[in-house]
This record gives C-alpha cells, sequence and structure tokens, in this order.
C-alpha cells in the first residue's frame, strides 16, 4: 500500500470493518451515540457551540498547564506561513471559553450552557482506547457557582450512558480545592513522599517536581503501594470547597446517581477548582475514564474575560462504542441506506433518460432512492438491491415506459403491482408513512 493513515488515527466506515475487533469504528454507530448526545442535551437545555480546530498555541500552554503531560509532550504544535504559534486543538474546553468570551456571550447570557462533539489532539502512546485524534462529546455550563449545576452535569452524562445501555460502570468524584489549598496539599504529598523519592517512578519523580498533585494518577504499582498512605486532598480543602463537595453529595444522592468519593482523582489539567469527576468503564482496559470534567472558576478570567464559574466534562467517543461493542449491546441504528431500489432493463436513451427523472422525483420528495448504473439485465441488480436491504424495489422495461406505469415490488414479501408513474410518489409516501 503505498499511504497509510498515521500512527494511532483510524477511519470510520460506513460498512462494518471485516475484523470484528473493530467492528465499533462504524459511521452508523458514532451518528447513532451523536444523536442520543444531542437528544439528552437538548433535554437539560444546551445548545451547540463549534469551534475551530486549529488554535492559538498560549491558549493552551497557558491554560491547561505547563507541567501537565499535554502541553509538555501531546501537542501538535506548528508555525503557520505567517510563523503563528499555533496547534491542534487538544481538548475543548478552552477554546469554547476562548469562543465565548471573542463572542461576548458571557456578557449577554449570564447562566450560558453549551455542548460540543468535536475532534481532539493528542500525540500519545496509542492503544486500545487511546488515539492521536478522538473525538469528544462535551458539555460546559457558565455562570453558575452552585454545587446544583455540577450535579445536574454529572446527571447528564449518566443520563447519556444509561439510555444508551451502559450500566457497567463507576462515577467518582473528588474536589481539587482552590489553587491556594492545592499548593499547602502539594507540599503536604511532597514531604509525605520525600523519604521513598528514590523508589519511585521515573514518571513519578518528575511529577514530584513538577506538579506533585498529579503523582496521584500514576498507574505504577510501586508508586500506588507507596502512596497508600499518603495524605488526603480532601483534608486540606479550604471550608467553601469542603462545603460544595458536601452539597454536591447530597444533591447526587438525591438524584439516585451512585458515586464513590476518590482522595486519588486529580485530573490532567491545570485549571480545574473544587469539583473533580470520572465515569470509569470496566471494559477498556487500563485507559478506563469513558470520560472526565470537573469545575474551573478561575479559567474564564485566566483567558482575559470577566469572572465566570464554569464546569463541564468530555466523554470520549471511541471509549463508549468499544464499552458498546464490548458489552454486547446493538443500537436499534436504521436499516439500509436506499428505501427504493430502480432496476431499469435495457439500455435505450430514453428509458434511462426517464429512470434518471424519476428517481430525481423521488429523491425530491424525501425517499432514499438509488440505482446500479453498471447493467441492464435483472439479476445483477437486484443481487445490488439486495445488498443494499433496499424495502422495494422498482422495474422499469419498455413496457412500463409505453403504459406510463412501473413495477412496484416488496423485497421481503416479493408481491409485485403496477403503479402509474403519475401516482408513484403518492403511493411511496404512504407506504414509508
Ligand atoms: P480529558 O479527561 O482529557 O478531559 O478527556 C475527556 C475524555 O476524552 C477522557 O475521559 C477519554 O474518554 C477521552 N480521551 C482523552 N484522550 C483520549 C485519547 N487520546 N484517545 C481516546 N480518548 C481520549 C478533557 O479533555 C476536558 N476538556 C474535559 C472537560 C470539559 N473538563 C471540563 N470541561
Amino acid at each position: 500500500m503505498r499511504y497509510q493513515s498515521l500512527p494511532y488515527m483510524y477511519d470510520t466506515l460506513p460498512f462494518s470493518p471485516t475484523d470484528p475487533e473493530y467492528s465499533w469504528q462504524n459511521t452508523a454507530l458514532c451518528q447513532y451515540v451523536e444523536e442520543k448526545f444531542r437528544d439528552v442535551c437538548r433535554r437539560f437545555g444546551y445548545r451547540e457551540i463549534r469551534t475551530p480546530i486549529l488554535e492559538q498555541t498560549e491558549l493552551f500552554t497557558r491554560n491547561i498547564g505547563k507541567g501537565t503531560d499535554i502541553v509538555s509532550k501531546e501537542m501538535f504544535s506548528f508555525q503557520d506561513r505567517g510563523e503563528r504559534d499555533i496547534s491542534l486543538k487538544p481538548e475543548g474546553t478552552a477554546s469554547v471559553v476562548r469562543a465565548c468570551i471573542q463572542n461576548s456571550l458571557f456578557a449577554d447570557y449570564p447562566m450560558l450552557k453549551l455542548y460540543y462533539i468535536g475532534q481532539n489532539f493528542r500525540a500519545e502512546r496509542g492503544q486500545k482506547g487511546r488515539y492521536r485524534q478522538h473525538q469528544q462529546l462535551g458539555v460546559e455550563a457558565f455562570g453558575i457557582a452552585d454545587a446544583q449545576v455540577d450535579a445536574e452535569v454529572i446527571a447528564l452524562a449518566v443520563t447519556f450512558y444509561r439510555e444508551l445501555g451502559i450500566t457497567d460502570c463507576e462515577l467518582k468524584i473528588n474536589s481539587v480545592g482552590v489553587p491556594e489549598s492545592r499548593q499547602v496539599y502539594g507540599e503536604a504529598l511532597r514531604e509525605y513522599v520525600r523519604p521513598y523519592l528514590s523508589e519511585m517512578s521515573e514518571d513519578g519523580q518528575k511529577r514530584f517536581e513538577m506538579n506533585p498533585l498529579r503523582m496521584l494518577d500514576t498507574k505504577s504499582k510501586g508508586d500506588l503501594k507507596i502512596l497508600e498512605d499518603a495524605p488526603h486532598l480532601v483534608d486540606y480543602l479550604d471550608p467553601e470547597s469542603r462545603e460544595h463537595l458536601e452539597k454536591l453529595q447530597a444533591y447526587l444522592s438525591a438524584l439516585g446517581i451512585a458515586y464513590t468519593l476518590d482522595h486519588k482523582l486529580v485530573r490532567g489539567f491545570d485549571y480545574y477548582t473544587k469539583t473533580a469527576f470520572e465515569i470509569v468503564g470496566r471494559h477498556l482496559g487500563s485507559q478506563s475514564a469513558l470520560g472526565g470534567g470537573g469545575r474551573y472558576d478561575a479559567l474564564v478570567k485566566e483567558c482575559g474575560g470577566a469572572p465566570t464559574p464554569g464546569i463541564g466534562f468530555g466523554l470520549g467517543m471511541e471509549r463508549c462504542l468499544i464499552t458498546l461493542q464490548e458489552m454486547g449491546i446493538s443500537l436499534p441504528l436504521p436499516q439500509g441506506a436506499s428505501q427504493v431500489f430502480m432496476i431499469v432493463l435495457g439500455d435505450e436513451p430514453e428509458l434511462l433518460r426517464r429512470s434518471l427523472q424519476i428517481l430525481m422525483e423521488l429523491r425530491a420528495n424525501g425517499i432514499a432512492a438509488d440505482r446500479d448504473f453498471r447493467s441492464k439485465k435483472f439479476p445483477p441488480q437486484v443481487k445490488t438491491a439486495d445488498s443494499l436491504k433496499a424495502q422495494y424495489t422498482l422495474v422499469l422495461g419498455e413496457n412500463e415506459l409505453a403504459q406510463n406505469v412501473i413495477q412496484l415490488r416488496n423485497q421481503s414479501t416479493k408481491e409485485q403491482r403496477e403503479v402509474a408513474l403519475g401516482s408513484l410518489v403518492e403511493e411511496l409516501k404512504r407506504l414509508f408513512a
């Protein structure tokens, strides 16, 4: 093969890939999941926002944080022809904040609930559930500092998974407090780890220096053992963050949403304040986070806007599709692209012209209609109709054309009858109503 997709980037196909392991890479599945997300967002009062795929690099380096994995080693950054430093967006939140400031949305809409479905790029070492281009289904709610909205945002994600049938997952919550309390906790964590520092993994030692809280977000068994009795972030919280967490717990319980309080959940972005949460699946190996999010009450101001609280999440599309596949959930996908398939017997110019006109008329009236332009014989054309799972075939030959009629055949019952061309659209509309 002369060309291949780039490492850890994949294609989404209109047909199921031949290897069943990758059957989730299917457009119809993606569309179903996207529609489900749009529908849940609509019911929760969220509106869609779309932002460009490229942004100024500084938007991410400053706001996601220099010590984070994303900024230190995973961004696809380069200079454009105007020598501007730009990056493919590694996540959606910073772009949404930038767009809202630039378009004065915070000023015009003091309470703003937005959702997005977008592609993100991170130069990670790929594996199952981790790709260099991934899609996130995300929401961001601005202008509300109260923990009720934290509960509502979490409830939206939980509703989405529940309605897809993904019940096999766990909600973890924590509070990362405010920068000041985090700083104090970071020092306490360093003091605790210092005697064991030489035994920590290389990554753990780097995090000790750069961003001590990130030591908690490790998969290294040795590091986890060392951290077993580490002090808990929750014990260092400022009173306001503590109260916020307690309220969130009460609201989640009121909504009947089960959760665990995970002291080690810190998330990989510097912009988080107070609430942090993740929804963890059981079918994804080490890449277990189906989605995650949190509150970021200082981010809008950091980006140059008026102080505005915010909270949101991003759910990984690929991890959702893999989970559906592994749980054996089959979604009610629409069958076949074509409702009607036209079979044309012959190749006389007038017959071909009329068949094109009829096809166009059906399509203009909302009917999905197609034909196989390669053959003039019945068997190969009906084979194509079957492979496309057409519900009806329309057979047009010289005789039909002369009498201004067409044969309408139900592909499952095999019943066939003649319909006047003048009433074909009405007849089909009645059948598909
Ligand atoms: P994140 O945890 O980095 O958060 O990503 C959210 C979700 O996207 C993850 O839980 C995971 O399911 C999926 N994901 C992330 N990276 C990859 C990857 N390389 N391959 C496949 N899936 C991936 C954020 O990005 C935040 N902006 C979420 C947020 C919104 N927080 C507040 N508002």
